[in-house]
C-alpha cells in the first residue's frame, strides 16, 4: 500500500508516512491509544505512499496488555476502492433523485398544458370576435366590455391553474369554503364556446346552495378534465342531440357530483385503465386527464372517483 519495504518502514516516523494535514489527527490518535487500555476503534486516515500519492486508509488499532506491557497492532487499510463505489453510489442517488424531480417536472408542465386547453381556444375565440366585430363594425362597446371582461377571468383561471400545479403537493396551501354551484358555472364558462361550438346542451341538476371545503381550483380542473372527456367523446362519435348531465346531491356525509353524457359510453376493455397515466384511446389524446383526476380527488380532496 505504501511502497515501502518493512525494513523502510521500521525506520519512518508516523510523519512521513502521512501528509501534513492528517498531522493533528495522528497527534490525537497517538494520546488515545496510549491512554486506552484494550482499545480498539478504527481511524479514517490519508497515508502517503514512498512515490508521494496519498492513498486513502483505515487503520483499526487494538492495544493489548502482556505482562504489564502495552502493544499496539495497527492494522491499515487502502480504502480507496470502498470510497470509489461509495462516491458511485452517491453520484448515483443523486442522478435519481434529479431524475424524478425532472419527471415531477415534466408531468407538472403537462399537467398545465393539459388544462390550458379549453381556455386557451376560449381566448382566441373572444379576440377572434372581437377582431372581426371591430373590422365590421357590429360591436359595440359594451359588448366589446363583455368580452374583454370574459377574456381576463379566463387568464385568471389560467394563472391559477399554474398556481395549482406548482403548489399541488404542498401541504401548507389554504382550504376554501366554496359554493359548487359557482365553481361548476366558472367551469362551463371556460368549456362553454367549444361546447356551443358542437351543439352540445349541458342539463344540471343541481342543488341550490352546497358547499364544500376543500381546494377549490383543483376541485375545478376535475370537474373540467371530466366535462372535456365528454365534450371530446360526443364530438368525435358525432352523436345526435349531443348532452352531458351534470347532478350534484348533498347527503349528510358525503356530496355527490355524477357527471354522463349520451356519447356511448367507455370502452368496455379501456374502462380498468381510463385511470392510468397515458391511457387514452383518442388519437390526439395525453391519457392524463383522468389520472390527474384521481390524484387531485384521492390525494389531495380525499374523495373517491369512478366511471361506468
Ligand atoms: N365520457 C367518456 N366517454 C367515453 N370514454 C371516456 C370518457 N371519458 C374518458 N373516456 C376514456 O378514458 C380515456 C382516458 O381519459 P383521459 O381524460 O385520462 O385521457 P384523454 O381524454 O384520452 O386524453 P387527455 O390527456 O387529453 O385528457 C379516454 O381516452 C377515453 O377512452
Ligand atoms: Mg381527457
Amino acid at each position: 500500500m505504501t511502497g515501502y519495504s518493512l525494513d523502510e518502514l521500521r525506520e519512518l516516523m508516523p510523519e512521513q508516512l502521512h501528509p501534513r494535514y492528517e498531522y493533528e489527527k495522528i497527534k490525537d490518535y497517538i494520546v488515545r491509544k496510549r491512554e486506552g487500555f484494550g482499545l480498539k476503534e478504527t481511524v479514517r486516515l490519508d497515508f502517503m505512499t514512498k512515490q508521494g500519492d496519498i492513498v486513502p486508509a483505515e487503520i483499526t488499532a487494538s492495544v493489548i496488555t502482556e505482562d504489564n506491557r502495552k502493544f499496539s497492532i495497527d492494522v491499515a487499510r487502502d480504502i480507496s476502492q470502498r470510497l470509489a463505489t461509495e462516491k458511485k453510489q452517491r453520484e448515483q442517488e443523486q442522478m435519481l433523485i434529479h431524475q424524478s424531480k425532472m419527471a415531477a417536472m415534466g408531468e407538472m408542465i403537462s399537467n398545465i398544458a393539459h388544462q390550458w386547453r379549453q381556455p386557451l381556444s376560449k381566448i382566441t375565440g373572444i379576440l377572434t370576435n372581437l377582431e372581426m366585430g371591430t373590422l365590421q363594425g357590429f360591436i359595440d362597446k359594451k359588448e366589446a366590455e363583455t368580452l374583454i371582461h370574459e377574456a381576463f377571468s379566463t387568464l385568471k383561471f389560467m394563472s391559477r391553474t399554474i398556481d395549482d400545479f406548482k403548489n399541488f403537493f404542498s401541504p401548507s396551501k389554504p382550504v376554501e369554503e366554496f359554493c359548487i354551484n359557482a365553481a361548476l358555472k366558472e367551469v362551463i364558462s371556460i368549456i362553454e364556446p367549444n361546447l356551443r361550438f358542437h351543439g352540445i346542451r349541458v342539463l344540471m341538476k343541481v342543488q341550490e346552495n352546497i358547499f364544500l371545503k376543500t381546494y377549490r381550483n383543483e376541485f375545478c380542473q376535475v370537474l373540467l378534465n371530466i366535462i372535456q372527456n365528454a365534450k371530446d367523446v360526443l364530438s368525435i362519435r358525432r352523436i345526435t342531440d349531443p348532452k352531458i348531465e351534470i347532478r350534484i346531491t348533498a347527503g349528510r356525509e358525503k356530496t355527490v357530483i355524477r357527471i354522463s353524457d349520451n356519447g356511448g359510453g367507455i370502452d368496455h376493455n379501456a374502462m380498468e385503465r381510463i385511470f392510468e397515466p397515458y391511457f387514452t384511446t383518442r388519437p390526439d389524446g395525453q391519457g392524463i386527464g383522468l389520472y390527474m383526476s384521481k390524484i387531485i380527488i384521492e390525494k389531495n380532496i380525499k374523495g373517491t372517483i369512478t366511471a361506468k
